[in-house]
């Protein structure tokens, strides 16, 4: 059975800065990897862990570099795609080593495995916190679905393609998302979609395909759901997601925090 585990929106910034002055995002970081190298007797193999945008805070190389040196404690290989927070050349630049990377266009990649098929899709815009698929992204995944004629299909993309309350993120979700829609609701099988961004678990539909929105590492948008209150954030215990496929597709938040050691019911 494959698994995959989701990490999403690690905002790490420059050594010997902390996030907004407060976060220190390197160390939640590390600590997501301390978890789920502790836990992988119990919940692997692990096939990969996706990062799923917003890697970094500014996009700069040395933020990058500080990401790359933190997941190296982790004993899994990981594929990543960028978000709004993310340089896509900067980001090209640093992971020009990887062999998910591509060598220009949007970042995506597939993997296809046993049980169930992986897509990931870049949403990025230079320079806008808004997110949009590309007429050659939305043609890497048309061309994908007709391949994989109806196996259960799990979709990765930063930006969610729908609203889920927090007025200012639903404000810079994915935009004119009507022919990524299309493509959903007209594939054959399963279809799964996983998102990041709103650093909040939520669980919705799209297209008549499950969603599902991984919570941040370190720190959430606030869950502000009146109209019109300025925009923040707070400081949260963070969660990763593990989804495999079963009776269909399924997804368990694992908190970064470590847990107690396990205590017998008996
Ligand atoms: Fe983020
Ligand atoms: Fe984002």
């Amino acid at each position: 059975m494959t698994r995959i585990l989701q990490i999403s929106d690690t905002h790490i910034v420059a050594p010997g800065s902390l996030y907004y002055g407060k976060v220190d995002t390197r160390a939640a970081l590390r600590m997501a990897i301390e978890r789920i190298n502790h836990d992988l007797e119990r919940i692997g193999p692990i096939d990969y862990v996706i990062v799923s945008g917003d890697l970094v805070e500014h996009g700069k190389p040395e933020e990058y570099a500080a990401f790359k040196a933190t997941m190296a404690d982790l004993k899994l290989p990981y594929l990543a795609l960028p978000g709004n927070h993310d340089c896509r050349e900067t980001m090209r630049k640093s992971f020009a080593d990887q062999d998910w990377m591509p060598e220009d266009g949007p970042i995506q990649w597939v993997r296809e495995f046993e049980d169930f098929c992986l897509v990931g899709l870049d949403t990025s815009v230079t320079d806008a916190p808004h997110g949009q698929l590309t007429k050659a992204g939305l043609a890497f995944l048309s061309e994908t679905m007709q391949r994989l004629n109806g196996k259960p299909l799990m979709i990765i993309l930063h930006h969610p393609p729908i609203r889920m309350g927090i007025r200012p993120m639903d404000d810079i979700n994915l935009i004119e998302a009507e022919r990524f829609k299309t493509l959903v609701a007209s594939y054959k099988g399963p279809c799964k979609i996983c998102c990041g961004h709103v650093h909040q678990l939520v669980t919705s539909r799209f297209a008549e395909a499950d969603l599902i929105i991984a919570p941040g590492v370190s720190h959430g948008v606030t869950l502000e759901l009146r109209e019109d209150v300025p925009y923040s954030f707070t400081i949260e215990n963070g969660g990763m997601l593990l989804h495999d496929y079963r009776d269909g597709f399924q997804s368990i938040q694992i908190p970064v925090a470590p847990a107690s050691p396990s205590i017998p019911f008996s």
